[in-house]
């Protein structure tokens, strides 16, 4: 484009108002003025006005390996040339053959059957409807049921969509409600008052199992959750959390399918948290979005040998897994995956993730000391947030759900993108990231936080609690 001919700010933004964005508010379509971004090198963006700003959420939890690689799109580029697209029915191609066995490799313990999909919800979708496959080939068809979380977030298929847990997105949409059921989410900051963080995790745990005997252990077929919460408020559960939820699930034969569409690919500095991190080896596992760091779409779900020995061979029957997508293991997408793979091993981005990540954890914990933010939480390189109305109560800054727009509004103006969610804003900047570039992105958001702390007291939707000056720290 020459730049006689390129669109103003203002001429795009009246052409984007004809994309139905994700989550459109109704009230807003058609007047919505969205920043423009048109440039991405390494952990920086660069707006439609030139104006540079770090990117604090890596895209959408994505963009691991930094934006704008010159090797991710000469992979690109040379795959299209070379071959652009066969179906992955009767054929296959040579970049989802190797793909899916160097996923085997990555992935932990025996999940070495990858079938592979769009994106994170049909990613999502898939597997459950795999487990509903696998029953019935067992000859189970009752043991249908799946157990997932409040403020779990596992996309935006029917299904998938039916396992979230965030209320505020249930209003205007239908969803399944038969046979798909929600327990606690395991945030230990806002756990119920005077309860230690142990007698926490020993009611999360009672209480999936509680669930599977109500539901009855031969009509569940699966638990599914997700490592650290991430769209929910980076939920970060209470220690062995995961290893005593897996081992009910264990017990009772329910699988246990952890939904790594944001922490693997590094963003907890290993190319899966279940294991690494958490000491599980899920039946089933989903990974999205860092499997290419958003360069292309894709997803993958990675099954145990254990279930597939189960249904095929001379256990196959006549059963087909009548599941597929046109896309799944597209060639171009796949080469993107394994050339982002060579990229992560190559810079040693995991050990990088592994040094910086505490490092940012340390640097964000420091925001705490503002009147407004009650908690800061996080893991690895995925930190957030949380704005309440006051330290004591630890209530969500409910009088202004626009809390979080604001900072985010008022960091970008400061050169920082984050993710603003009600009264929360999330962090996972590429695993690129620097220390000195932690230190800008923590510094940026400092400043947001209080512009915005100042304008909703201007404003008289918020006033500093007497309690927060030397009242008593939650749960203390
Ligand atoms: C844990 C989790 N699962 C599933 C999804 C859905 O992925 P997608 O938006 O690629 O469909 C997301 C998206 O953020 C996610 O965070």
């Amino acid at each position: 484009m020459t730049l006689q001919n390129r669109p103003t700010t203002e001429e795009l933004q009246e052409k984007d108002n004809r994309f139905l964005h994700p989550w459109e508010a109704m009230n807003q379509l058609g007047h919505n003025q969205r920043t423009i971004i048109e440039r991405g090198e390494g952990i920086y963006v660069y707006d439609s006005d030139g104006n540079r700003l770090l990117d604090a959420p890596g895209g959408m939890w994505c963009v691991n390996i930094g934006h704008g690689r010159r090797e991710m799109a000469e992979a690109i580029y040379e795959q299209v040339l070379e071959m652009t697209y066969a179906s992955p029915w009767g054929l296959t191609n040579a970049p989802a053959a190797q793909l899916a066995a160097k996923l085997a490799e990555l992935s932990p313990g025996d999940l070495n059957q990858v079938f592979f999909a769009t994106g994170g919800s049909t990613a999502v979708d898939s597997a459950l409807r795999f487990v509903m496959f696998y029953n019935n080939s067992l000859g189970r068809p009752e043991k249908k049921h799946i157990i997932s979380r409040h403020k779990a977030y596992h996309g935006s298929t029917y299904l998938g969509a039916s396992c979230c847990g965030k209320e505020r997105d249930k209003s205007f949409l239908d969803f399944e409600t038969g046979f798909i059921h929600h327990i606690s989410d395991p945030n230990p900051y806002r756990r119920p008052e005077g309860m230690s963080v142990e007698a926490f995790c020993d009611f999360l745990v009672d209480e999936l199992e509680a669930k599977i005997r109500e539901l009855g252990p031969d009509k569940v077929g699966a638990f599914i959750a997700e490592p650290v919460m991430g769209t929910g408020g980076v939920i970060v559960p209470p220690e062995g959390y995961h290893r005593r939820t897996w081992e009910v699930c264990r017990e009772h034969d329910v699988l246990y399918i952890s939904d790594e569409v944001v922490t693997a690919f590094g963003r907890l500095g290993h190319w899966f948290a279940s294991k690494d991190v958490f000491g599980i080896e899920p039946d089933i596992i989903i990974a999205a979005k860092g499997i290419t760091s958003g360069y292309l779409p894709l997803s993958a779900v990675l099954i145990s040998d254990r279930l597939m020995q189960q249904i095929s061979g001379e256990h196959g029957k006549n059963a087909v897994f009548s599941c597929g997508f046109t896309y799944s293991g597209h060639p171009v997408a796949c080469a993107a995956a394994l050339k982002n793979i060579e990229i992560i091993e190559r810079e040693g981005l995991l050990e990088h993730a592994r040094e910086v990540g505490p490092y940012m954890q340390a640097r964000l914990r420091e925001l705490s000391d503002i009147p407004i933010v009650g908690d800061v939480r996080g893991i690895g390189l995925m930190g957030c947030v949380d704005c309440v109305i006051s330290k004591g109560s630890r209530d969500p800054l409910i009088l202004d759900y626009e809390i979080g727009n604001r900072i985010d509004a008022h960091c970008q103006s400061l050169g920082l993108i984050v993710r603003p969610m009600i009264n929360m804003c999330v962090m996972s900047p590429p695993l690129t990231i620097t220390k000195a570039q932690i230190d800008d992105m923590v510094g940026i958001l400092r400043q947001g936080i209080e512009r915005a702390m100042v304008e909703v007291e201007r404003e008289g939707v918020w006033s500093e609690p007497a309690v927060n000056r030397g009242g008593p720290a939650p749960h203390a």
